[in-house]
């Protein structure tokens, strides 16, 4: 990880609470993030709060070095705003190159950690997505979104239309949920998928751990996953699991 800064370039907001920054960043390095890799940003001088925010980047332009980043609209921004950047952080979502069907599921909660991913499938492997939206993540903008990714709601946090199918037909899947949910739900994902597959191979199903990162750099170990033999760091190791190799409930 290196630090950095960043200057904001445009605000827009789209709507259900979101908005997306465009924000230029100095070191090219850092600009050229993967899919799946975040950063840890602090906006003015002072140490408060002291932990810094985790923006998740949605998009990336690496010819001008700028990452479209999404944020709750918690808090404003304003074009000009000076960031204070330390990154990348974590490893790149490990999409296999010969996905051609992603499947990707937001489980009650905001789809913005796979969206990098969505963008990155569709543009270099010509991937078709499908991206499920259950519970409160049906309140997404989803109009945001590139017109060619099929979007599947359901009221269900675990269950959709043609889940049975999806999990046959898919490539990998990749799923998004809150921290407090991931136990439950990634235990429900991955017997359903199994169920569906009857086998489930390596580098299939993957869980990303959404969990706050106090340094983001594997030393506070805040941000644990339990492997079947070990521990993993989310900031360092993650934050997409192979959920074959997590010890789940
Ligand atoms: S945030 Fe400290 S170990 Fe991951």
């Amino acid at each position: 990880m290196r630090e950095t800064q960043g200057i904001i370039e445009r605000v827009r907001q789209i709507g259900g609470g979101w908005q997306q920054l465009e924000l230029t960043v100095e070191d090219a390095g850092i600009a050229q993030l993967k899919p799946g890799q975040t950063l840890l940003t602090r906006t003015d001088a002072s140490l408060d709060p002291y932990l810094r925010d985790h923006w998740i980047p949605v998009n990336r332009d690496t010819e001008d070095n700028t990452l479209m980043i999404e944020r709750p609209l918690t808090r404003r921004h304003s074009p000009g705003d000076v960031v204070n950047i330390i990154g990348p952080v974590g490893l790149a979502f490990p999409l296999r190159p010969n996905t051609r069907h992603l499947l990707l599921l937001a489980l009650d909660y905001a789809p913005t950690r796979l969206l990098h991913l969505m963008n990155h499938a569709l543009a270099t492997q010509q991937a078709s997505v499908t991206l499920i939206l259950t519970g409160a993540a049906r309140e997404y903008p989803v109009s945001n979104l590139p017109p060619v990714v099929e979007v599947i709601t359901s009221p269900e946090p675990m269950m959709w239309p043609d889940q049975k199918q999806s999990f046959g037909w898919a490539d990998q899947i990749f799923a998004v949920t809150s921290p407090v949910f991931v136990d439950d739900y990634y235990t429900t994902l991955f017997d359903a998928s199994r169920l569906a597959r009857h086998a489930l191979p390596a580098e299939f199903l993957y869980g990303v751990y959404d969990l706050p990162l106090p340094c983001g750099t594997g030393a506070c170990m805040a941000c644990l996953v339990r492997y079947k033999h070990d521990h993993r760091a989310a900031c360092v190791d993650g934050a997409a699991f192979d959920l074959a190799q997590v010890r789940l409930r």
